[in-house]
């Protein structure tokens, strides 16, 4: 498969995707999303890919935001028509059942920052920087931002940048748990791939079956979601992986999953 817009390298089970527009900050034009989607369906598919981790070129930025200089032509019609195609692609990362980590080494503004959140997992490095300033443009968040900010800082904190429009940094990301970790921006990648390999060395069935019970958890009761661990508790329970796992514990041996 080849790209324009981003590289695509598969090294030690783990799918780097690097959004590769520098001259314009990283920003999201059409095609780049487009791109985006045909990595994340690769990766998804591929037996040789254990996880993903997305990143931007550069220094200065993950991703500025959606293209300005397209946005700026759109109406109503296709406006509404690109939000709902960059969702369902950003919704592709969040579904999928390897992990994704967003590795952010800069600016992750708007469509940046909602891709961010489209992941499991975000690292940042410490120059990174992280806002909706969609309002500064007469525009609101249109890449799953006013839904999932929300529900990983909480509603004040969400209405809070998105209302003003402002960039915080990678501290405060951390500190109201926008972002997971924060590292020198010269240990962005290997912190972002050591936590990868430290996921890749469980179960795989068990972590994607994770991944899903969290997620359709977030959106349904708190009965639902029970529901939804208690069969998932018991499906892995039929794993080679889950006895392998314990035999191991007992056997004081490391554990070697194969996924079956
Ligand atoms: N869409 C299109 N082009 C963008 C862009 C975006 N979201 N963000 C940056 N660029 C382009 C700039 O137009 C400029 O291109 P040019 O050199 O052809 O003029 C280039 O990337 C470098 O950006 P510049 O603004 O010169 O860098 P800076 O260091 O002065 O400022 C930012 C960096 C991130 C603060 C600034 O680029 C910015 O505010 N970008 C838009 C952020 C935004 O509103 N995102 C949400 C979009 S919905």
């Amino acid at each position: 498969m080849s790209f324009q817009m981003l590289t695509f390298e598969a090294r030690n089970r783990i799918a780097v995707i690097t959004i590769n527009r520098p001259d314009k900050l990283n920003a999201l034009n059409d095609a780049t999303i487009g791109e985006l989607g045909s990595a994340i369906d690769d990766a998804r598919s591929r037996d040789d890919i254990g996880g993903i981790i997305l990143t931007g070129t550069g220094a200065k930025a993950f991703v500025a935001g959606a293209d300005i200089a397209e946005l700026a032509e759109q109406g109503p019609v296709d406006g509404r028509k690109r939000s709902l195609r960059g969702q369902a692609i950003f919704t592709r990362f969040e579904t999928s059942p390897k992990p994704t980590i967003a590795a952010i080494n800069g600016y992750a503004l708007g469509g940046g920052c909602e891709l961010a959140l489209a992941c499991h997992i975000r690292i940042a490095s410490e120059n990174a920087k992280l806002g909706l300033p969609e309002t500064n443009l007469g525009i609101g968040p249109g890449y799953g931002g006013t839904q999932r900010l929300p529900r990983l800082v909480g509603k004040g904190r969400a209405l809070q940048l998105i209302l003003t429009g402002e960039m915080i940094d990678a501290a405060e990301a951390f500190r109201i748990g926008l972002v997971n970790k924060v590292v020198p921006a010269g240990e962005l990648l290997s912190a972002a791939e050591a936590m990868m390999q430290q996921i890749l060395a469980k179960g795989p069935v068990a972590v994607a079956l994770c991944i899903e019970a969290v997620n359709r958890g977030m959106e349904g009761t708190l009965d639902d979601g029970l529901a939804i661990e208690a069969n998932h508790f018991g499906l892995l329970a039929s794993t080679a992986d889950m006895r392998e796992g314990m035999q191991a514990f007992l056997q004081k041996r490391p554990a070697v999953f194969n996924g079956k």
